[in-house]
């Protein structure tokens, strides 16, 4: 073959690799994507609430991380814990998940380990290292009261101090057979309430700014009602 034909065929075929390399990156993330998307089904199926309450915060999540200027880079990170970081409460038996009661001080010890168990899972999905340590650390607390790991303040990740607050807020407002929703307002009080002491105060502050102007939006992209029972 002369060279001048061979390193035509070699650059064609740098090509076609280049290209098949994109395409199965494609189908990789296209495959992520709706493997996320079923275990925010599978979190439905197990207890109604929580699938519709994942969803909405995913949207709240981006909005709060925008408004921050979190790097775009960790939009999906946090989208993704956001959806999911409940996931771990698969592992937590009907009895104490479904108690409408006070839980005993071993079943308390017991559903407080899902954070784990959603890391355990998420840190399994290729390139989710962030989302599963934001779920890790979900109900870590400002002031270093919260568990798993009793980090305080900025030693908890950014993206587990905005789940905890948008997770606290939507809880707060949405019915439950349980209990009934508090008015946004209410809600708000609390959040504020808590500012520094449970919650990232600058967190809490952007999310209050957002959830004044936003809150309509969020429940129509999201499809729900806060006066549903959800
Ligand atoms: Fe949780």
């Amino acid at each position: 073959m002369a060279s001048s034909e061979q390193e035509r065929w070699a650059g064609s075929s740098d090509i076609t690799s280049v290209f098949r390399v994109k395409e199965l990156e494609e189908q990789q993330r296209t495959l992520l994507k709706s493997v996320i998307c079923a275990f925010n089904q599978l979190l439905d199926l197990r207890d109604l609430n929580t699938g519709i309450h994942s969803t909405r915060l995913a949207e709240w999540a981006v909005r709060v991380a925008r408004s921050l200027e979190i790097g775009e880079e960790d939009f999906y990170q946090l989208e993704v814990a956001a959806l999911l970081h409940d996931i771990g409460k698969i592992g937590i038996p009907d009895a104490i998940l479904k108690k409408e009661g006070k839980l005993t001080d071993e079943e308390r010890a017991l559903m407080n380990k899902h954070p784990e168990y959603s890391w355990s899972i998420l840190r399994l999905f290729p390139g989710l290292d962030k989302a599963s340590l934001y779920a890790l650390h979900h109900h870590e607390r400002y002031d270093g009261r919260g568990y798993p790991g009793g980090l305080k303040a900025e030693e908890i990740p950014m993206g587990s101090r905005i789940v905890s607050v948008i997770d606290a807020y939507d809880a707060m407002i949405s019915h439950r057979c349980y209990h009934k929703g508090l008015p946004h307002e209410e809600a708000v009080c609390r959040l504020i309430a808590g500012s520094g002491i449970q919650f990232d105060p600058l967190v809490v502050q952007a999310f209050v700014k957002i959830a004044e102007r936003e809150f309509a939006d969020v429940f129509a992209a999201t499809d729900s009602s806060p006066a549903a029972v959800i």
